[in-house]
């Protein structure tokens, strides 16, 4: 239950669990949140057993149900079954169950593989506990091994007649301290303990008990019991054990007496940026990227920059656009990875493709990335999650130092993935020679200040909080932004939208004269990211802009510089942030806007941290 509660962020609409005692599996369910199966276990009593099976659901088949929740059993009730992904045959196959005479009582595909695992069970002619080309099965006590063994290559069939992507886990009653798991393009990792192994989707589900890890290749099947792990190749050979590096301490994890992740984490902020900078130069004071595994003449070859991410993530790629065209002028297109395969991009072995994400699992930017690479690009990973998926598919990788992210919505990632796109920026003005090493020094020296400067807008949080409070019964607000305040206007509404369920959206401030200025009546709410005085072309356009909207009868709220006082005679309230140079600005802005989406929430009396409908890493397409 506590490795559950850690991936509960992955989804939270329905819970469930299979205990494995001898002869015998006890399967518990519930729908809602982790704490109604925690009450439910409770009614059902104290649970023995040698390995168990639990799973989080974000439902992509059928409602979050009792009946829709996994683990999903077989007719006989011996098998248990969980499961990530989406197969994408199921309906097929279930044609074909039903035909045979199968009986259904969930909407999943989960049960279509329940029911064709069970069949394939069944149907195994051979003994013994090998498989694949005579793998032997590790750690299977001698009562167990004939079960353990069928359950592995029935496993093994089952993989060959999905389509898809998934990550199964299952157990048998006969075989009650062994558990067979599988994975295609859907993440799994193995945790090695001390007479007690762990599975999870995501190595935080058992950091708490070890750090010491495995990777699951592609297509491998693993089995697992408390004294061994057997992982088997897709050819049916032993497959090479792939050592993880963890390095997230769990009591990262834990909420710090903050009432809320989102809080906690909106408040690491200045340690994340610091964390993300830190240690980033050789003696000679130049920009040494280690992990970026491509050689400096490749990158001085590169005609292209395509940033791929989704949500947040995309709105901090278009963030760095600006700075790296400016820093680098090589063009840079910034494309949400699920639009990106599908349009027949023009990409080729000159390009490099940045794909963004704080999870490294959204399966949209991991299917981007394998069309990248298809088609010769060089691929870059940012990711929070050291051995994610999308840092293992990448060609190189630069961390994002920010921690482990827990609440849905992205705060600290966002900051963290601006700073270290800026860093890849600057490294690659550094080796292609568009800036000399002390300009480059310059621009760090600055970008090391902002942790201070982030603090600082934190520290004045008070004014944000009441101006939140006062607007709870909002049903719309409209976000202005222009030049690197125009994503930030956009991730400012992404933020409302999906934890306080207000219809947001942001604007180009110079596109509301093209259409938007129309939705401006008496009372709507309207904020916008003012730039810096010391970039006056854009800064007095701003201004025109807040002048237009405030005509119009809107409630201004305005992010401006300490100092510029041309806003206040607009503003209806001024949230205020240290002066700073124009590409930095993001990094300052957004905090207040953050903030703000999260008291909103609050006062609502809104479950901040899991929002509804949503998940933390979106692992289907
Ligand atoms: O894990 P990733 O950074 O790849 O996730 C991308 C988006 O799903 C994510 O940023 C999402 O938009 C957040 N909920 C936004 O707060």
């Amino acid at each position: 239950m506590g490795g559950l509660a850690r991936l509960e962020y992955r989804g939270y609409d329905s819970a469930g669990i299979a205990v494995g005692a001898t002869q015998s599996l006890t399967v518990v369910k519930a729908v809602g949140k982790l704490a109604n199966l925690t009450s439910e276990l409770d009614t059902v009593g104290p649970l023995e057993g040698r390995a168990a099976i639990g799973h989080t659901r974000w439902a992509t088949h059928g409602q979050p149900t009792t009946a829709n929740a996994h683990p999903h059993t077989s007719l006989d009730g011996d098998l248990a079954l969980v499961h990530n992904g989406i197969i994408e045959n199921a309906t097929q196959l279930h044609a074909s169950l039903l035909a045979e005479g199968y009986t259904f009582v969930s909407d999943t595909d989960t049960e279509v593989v329940a029911h064709l695992l069970a069949r394939e069970f069944l149907a195994d002619s051979e003994d013994g506990d090998t498989v694949g080309h005579g793998v032997e099965i590790e750690g299977v006590p001698e009562d167990a091994a004939g079960t353990a063994g069928a359950l592995a290559r029935a496993m093994n069939r089952v993989m060959s007649q999905l389509d898809g992507a998934f990550t199964l886990l299952a157990m048998h009653a006969e075989a009650p301290g062994v558990i067979v798991a599988a994975r295609r393009s859907s993440p799994l990792v193995i945790g090695l303990g001390k007479n007690e192994n762990f599975l999870g989707s995501d190595a935080l589900a058992f950091s708490e008990h070890t750090q010491r890890a495995l990777e699951v290749g592609q297509d491998e099947l693993v089995v697992v019991t408390p004294t061994a792990v057997t992982i088997i190749g897709v050819e049916g050979e032993p497959a090479t054990k792939k050592f993880l590096e963890i390095d997230f301490a769990h009591d990262r994890v834990t909420k710090d007496g903050w009432p809320t992740f989102m809080e906690k984490e909106i408040n690491e902020q200045p340690r994340a940026i610091a964390d993300t900078l830190a240690d980033r130069l050789d003696a000679e004071g130049y920009l040494t990227l280690d992990e970026l595994r491509i050689p400096s003449e490749v990158l001085r070859t590169v005609d292209k920059v395509i940033i791929i991410a989704c949500g947040t993530a995309a709105y901090a790629g278009h963030v760095a656009r600006y700075a790296i065209e400016h820093w680098c002028r090589i063009p840079v297109e910034v494309e949400l990875a699920h639009e990106f395969r599908y349009r027949d991009p023009v990409v080729n072995e000159k390009t490099l493709v940045v794909a963004v994400s704080q999870s490294g699992e959204t399966m949209d930017t991991i299917m981007a990335i394998r069309h990248a690479r298809e088609q010769g690009a060089r691929v870059v990973a940012v990711v929070n999650t050291p051995g994610s998926t999308i840092s293992r598919e990448s060609d190189a990788v630069l961390l994002t130092h920010a921690g482990p992210e827990i609440a849905v919505a992205s705060t600290k990632a966002f900051t963290a993935q601006i700073t270290a796109t800026y860093i890849l920026g600057l490294y690659l003005a550094q080796v292609r020679g568009n800036k000399y090493i002390d300009e480059i020094q310059d621009y760090l020296d600055k970008l090391s200040e902002i942790p201070g400067k982030v603090s600082e807008v934190l520290k004045r949080g008070e004014l944000v909080r009441m101006t939140a409070r006062t607007l709870v019964d909002e049903n719309s607000v409209i976000y202005l932004g222009r030049h690197v305040g125009f994503p930030v206007a956009l991730e400012g509404a992404l933020k409302l939208k999906e934890i306080a369920y207000i219809h947001a959206e942001g604007f180009a401030a110079g596109e509301l004269k093209h259409g938007p200025i129309a939705l401006i009546e008496e009372g709507q709410v309207v904020i916008i990211i003012v730039p810096t005085p010391r970039r006056p072309e854009l800064h007095r356009k701003v201004v025109s802009n807040i002048q237009e909207v405030r005509a119009r009868g809107a409630r201004t709220i305005v992010v401006a510089e300490d100092g510029d006082e041309s806003v206040n005679e607009f503003a209806e309230t001024v949230f205020r942030v240290p002066p700073t140079p124009t590409l930095y600005a993001p990094l300052l802005a957004v905090v207040p806007l953050q903030v703000f989406a999260c008291e909103l929430a609050t006062a609502k009396g809104l479950d901040v941290d899991q929002p509804r409908n949503l998940a933390k890493s979106v692992t289907v397409e």
